[in-house]
């Protein structure tokens, strides 16, 4: 873990720590559990938790590849890969449907207030808790329904992105509407599709204070609240779902005083 965390800088490459690890090392870091079971979920949700989760960025897929490579010297074999997923920005920050996503991330102050742990410890404090998953799009079912539809679906006007007053109560915005919970549930996201071969989607990423945000958004959006499942689930459904801490930062560093 050290070798690792000294090859990663929050930058170019941002590590997450599961549940399994910390068990392993005989630590408990405050709030960091696994992607939760939600037995009652329409439609079901898949929980794939593993041990780490890597996000390794930069603008050359080779390099990427290699880059990983060389991570995994370095942890190979305690640690063994189970899953690369090539991710990208899709023009202005849209989803692969055409609908720009991230509009209402909370910015500057705010998205640090919303990301980032404080007051929770001095180990604790600088980090974020990042729930990933994976969304396989049904392009010929989306491709089938009329605009109107597909708008519906989420809420918002794809050409304009305005948000729209006659969307149904499942519409994803409504679903999501981070005001809207008590308390209030808001998370910095940073979903990127990704594509291999025909299949395609979405990976979606919020990094939260905790991970309460999101379980509250996934909950509403899965029926828990009010029996209303997310428009999105027309055409769209994960396939894995983690939970990992992603350790502060010392300076340039990974900061693992959390892990003993
Ligand atoms: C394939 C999956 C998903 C797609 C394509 C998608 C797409 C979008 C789009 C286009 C928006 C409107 C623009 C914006 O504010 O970003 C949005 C908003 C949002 N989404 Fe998603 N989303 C997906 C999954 C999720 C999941 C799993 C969650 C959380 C459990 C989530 C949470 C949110 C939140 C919090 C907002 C902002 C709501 C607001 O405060 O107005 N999304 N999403």
């Amino acid at each position: 873990m050290q070798a690792l965390a000294a090859a990663c800088d929050g930058q170019t490459v941002v590590l997450g720590v599961g549940l399994s690890v910390t068990r392993a090392l005989g630590v408990t870091v405050p709030g960091l559990r696994d992607f939760p079971q939600l037995p009652d979920a329409r439609p079901t949700i898949p929980a794939t938790q593993h041990a780490l989760w890597l996000w390794l960025r930069g603008d050359e897929p080779g390099d990427l590849l290699l880059r990983g490579h060389e991570l995994q010297k370095l942890i190979t074999p305690d640690f063994t890969l189970m899953q690369a997923i090539d991710s990208f920005l899709h023009q202005d920050s849209r989803d692969l449907t055409g609908y720009e996503d991230g509009t209402e991330n909370p910015k500057d102050a705010a998205a640090i207030e919303a990301a980032v742990a404080q007051g929770q410890g001095a180990c604790i404090d600088g980090s974020s808790f990042a729930a990933v998953q994976q969304w396989l799009h049904d392009f010929p079912t989306f491709d089938a329904m009329t605009r109107t539809e597909q708008n519906h679906c989420f809420g918002r006007d794809r050409d304009s992105n305005e948000e729209l007053d006659d969307a149904p109560e499942s519409a994803h915005v409504k679903r999501t509407a981070q005001e809207d919970f008590e308390p209030e549930a808001f998370v910095v996201r940073r979903s990127m599709p990704w594509v291999a071969g025909a299949d395609a989607g979405l990976v979606f990423l919020a990094f939260g204070k905790s991970f309460d945000a999101f379980e509250a958004q996934l909950r509403r959006m899965t029926g828990h609240d009010d029996g209303i499942s997310d428009g999105l689930f027309r055409f769209t459904r994960p396939l894995t779902g983690g939970y990992y801490w992603c350790p502060p930062l010392a300076g340039n560093a990974i900061d693992l005083s959390a892990l003993g």
